[in-house]
């Protein structure tokens, strides 16, 4: 569903890379948190699967797209098949709670009819039904994110990617809101999420992804803990053996190549630390 295959991204003007060789699989309907230190990486891996940015090397491939291939002007379609949530929430402030909705229905192209079926069933599932006519100023942060996330999963994404959700909300909003994003896993969505919050991650017992410096220095496939560094003992050694490994698991849908993609030499796998 999620796939980076030896992943690295250097920032123009940066030294050492944001991303270096991350290859990841998360496969349909996990549920993962992705943790690590400022700076670690956590933004640059979301902006990855977004196309916010662009690898310079390895091969990202997302619900069976190859991202090479998706030419800039067909960004926006491509973005439209994912949920995206943000710790500040992005509403449209002149909008109310269902036009917010409804908006971003309308841009996927959704008939009228269609929209005034889905926003009231899309607000109930997030505990909103009651708040349609509000403005985003006249609701509670916590309010202002449920909001956010009826607008990503409205259209039914397949992958739910929300980076820091919770950066902005107090404990137990906190929690309200990642219980949210676990109800929406539960209906069959894979769900990507970045949090400083060790209390969280502890209580769910998830799959954990730890960044480090732009590397996986772990990845706890269940009961994951918090933790910002690598331990020998979780040190991933289940990486692709070579590039094209993992490809194979995912189906590829892409259109023709618009540019010939860089081939890379196998190299060996990396060896566990003792
Ligand atoms: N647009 C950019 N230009 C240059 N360097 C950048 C840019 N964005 C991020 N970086 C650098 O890339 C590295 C990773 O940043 P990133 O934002 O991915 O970290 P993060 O793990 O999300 O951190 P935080 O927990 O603070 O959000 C950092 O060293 C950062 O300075
Ligand atoms: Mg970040």
């Amino acid at each position: 569903m999620i796939l980076l295959d030896h992943v690295t991204k250097i920032y123009p003007g940066d030294k050492k890379p944001a991303l270096d060789d991350v290859s990841l699989h998360i496969e349909p309907n996990e549920f993962v948190f992705l943790v690590g230190k400022s700076g670690a990486g956590k933004s640059t891996l979301m902006k990855m699967i977004t196309k916010e940015e662009d690898p310079d090397t390895g091969k990202i491939i997302i619900g069976g797209i190859d991202l090479d291939y998706v030419k800039r002007r067909h960004i926006p379609h491509y973005r439209r098949r994912l949920g995206v949530v943000f710790q500040d929430f992005k509403l449209l402030p002149r909008r109310t709670v269902y036009e917010n909705v409804a908006f971003a229905l309308e841009i996927a192209g959704m008939s009228t009819r269609e929209i005034k079926h889905t926003v009231p069933k899309v607000l109930e599932l997030v505990g909103l039904a009651d708040q349609a006519n509000k403005f985003p100023s006249q609701l509670s942060g916590g309010q202002q994110q449920r909001v956010s996330i009826a607008r990503s999963v409205a259209r039914q994404p397949k992958i739910l990617i929300a980076d820091e959700p919770t950066g902005n909300l107090d404990k137990l909003t906190r929690t309200e809101i990642i219980t949210l994003l676990q109800k929406i896993n539960d209906f069959g969505t894979t769900v990507l999420v970045t949090t400083h919050d060790e209390t969280i991650v502890n209580n769910l017992n998830k799959r954990v992804i730890t960044l480090k410096a732009g590397r996986v220095v772990a990845d706890q496939k269940t009961n994951g803990i918090y933790r910002l560094d690598g331990d020998p003992e979780i040190l991933i050694d289940d990486r692709p053996k070579a590039p094209g490994f993992a490809l194979e698991k995912e189906k590829i849908v892409s259109a023709k190549p618009a540019k010939k993609p860089a081939i890379k030499k196998p190299r060996a796998p990396k060896k566990k630390v003792a």
